[in-house]
C-alpha cells in the first residue's frame, strides 16, 4: 500500500509556503550528468513525488515539457495554483504508474521522495518510461541539518538536534532510505552507468519563521501534530524562543543559513 502522510490539505499548503527549492549544487550536479549523455535540446523531464512544485520547475528552463506527479491530490492543486509555467503541468497519480508512454522520458526526478515509493515496482516503471540513455535523479537532505547563525551555530544546531531527537519516535520506517544515503534504492537499479553521492553539502539562506514552517512540513512533525496536538504545537513554540534567545533577536524574520546534507543518486538507462 502507498505511504499517505502528505494528505492534508494544510498539510499542503505548509509544503506550498515552506518547501525550499533545490538548491543550486543539486541542480548542477543533476544537469551535467544529464548534459554529458542526451544531446540538446532536452525533451521532457517528469518529477515524481512532486509536492507542491518545487522540485519540479526547476527542471523547466532545461526541457522543453515538464510533468509533475504526486500521489497527493492536495499537493497537486496546491502545485497547480502556485506554478503558472507554459511547459509545466501536473498530474496525481501514483508514482508506480507514471501516466506517459514507454520511452518517452529524458529525466527522471525524485525530490525527498523516491524512500516513500514501492522501490520493486517503481524502477520497473521508471525502465518502462526512461528513453534509452535517459537519466534518473533520486536526491533528498538527510536527517541533522544544521542551523548557522554567526558565532552561535554550535548552539542552534543543538536546539536543532533536539527537535530530530523528540520527532524521532515518529519517524516513518521508510525513512531508514535516507539515512543509509539510498543505499538500497542505489543497489536495486538495474543499470550499470550510475553513481551515489552521500554527501553534497549546502547552504540555504532561509528566515527563521522558514525554518520553524520547514519542521511543519516534515512527515515526523505532522504524525506528531496528530498524536498529541498541543505538545507539537508547543515545541514549535519553545523551539522558536530558544532560537530567538540564542540569536539575540525579536523578529523571526531575521536570516540563518541551513546547512543540509543530501544524497544524491544519478543514473542513466542503457542505450
Ligand atoms: C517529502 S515530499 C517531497 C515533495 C517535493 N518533491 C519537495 O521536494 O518538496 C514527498 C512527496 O511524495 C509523495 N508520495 C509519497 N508516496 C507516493 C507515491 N507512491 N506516489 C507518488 N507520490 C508519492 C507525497 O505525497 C509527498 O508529496
Amino acid at each position: 500500500m502507498a505511504t499517505q502522510l502528505f494528505e492534508g490539505k494544510e498539510h499542503a499548503s505548509y509544503y506550498q509556503k515552506y518547501r525550499f527549492s533545490p538548491p543550486q549544487e543539486i541542480k548542477d550536479l543533476i544537469f551535467s550528468f544529464v548534459d554529458e549523455r542526451i544531446k540538446k535540446p532536452h525533451g521532457f523531464a517528469v518529477d515524481v513525488g512532486c509536492g507542491t512544485g518545487q522540485s519540479t520547475i526547476i527542471l523547466a528552463p532545461f526541457f522543453e515539457k515538464v510533468l509533475g506527479t504526486d500521489i497527493s491530490a492536495a499537493q497537486i492543486e496546491e502545485a497547480k495554483k502556485a506554478h503558472g509555467l507554459p511547459n509545466v503541468t501536473f498530474s496525481a497519480c501514483p508514482a508506480e504508474e507514471v501516466p506517459v508512454g514507454d520511452a518517452s522520458v529524458d529525466l527522471l526526478t525524485a525530490c525527498a521522495a523516491v524512500h516513500w515509493f514501492n522501490i520493486p515496482k517503481f524502477l520497473k516503471e521508471v525502465d518502462r518510461v526512461l528513453k534509452p540513455r535517459g537519466c534518473l535523479a533520486f536526491y533528498s537532505y538527510r536527517p541533522h541539518m544544521e542551523v548557522h547563525y554567526k558565532d552561535c551555530s554550535e548552539e542552534m544546531s543543538k536546539v536543532f538536534r533536539e527537535v530530530e531527537k523528540i520527532l524521532a519516535p515518529y519517524q516513518h520506517e521508510k525513512v531508514h532510505h535516507v539515512k543509509t544515503g539510498y543505499e538500497e534504492i542505489f543497489e536495486a537499479i538495474p543499470y550499470t552507468d550510475k553513481k551515489r553521492l552521500e554527501k553534497v553539502v549546502t547552504k540555504i539562506p532561509m528566515s527563521l519563521a522558514a525554518v520553524m514552517g520547514l519542521i511543519q512540513t516534515f512527515s515526523m512533525y505532522q504524525l506528531f501534530l496528530g498524536a498529541e496536538p498541543e505538545k507539537a504545537q508547543k515545541m514549535v513554540q519553545t523551539t522558536q524562543e530558544k532560537f530567538l534567545q540564542i540569536m539575540g533577536v525579536t523578529s523571526t524574520d531575521t536570516e540563518v543559513e541551513v546547512w543540509m546534507f543530501n544524497v544524491l543518486v544519478l543514473a542513466a538507462k542503457p542505450q
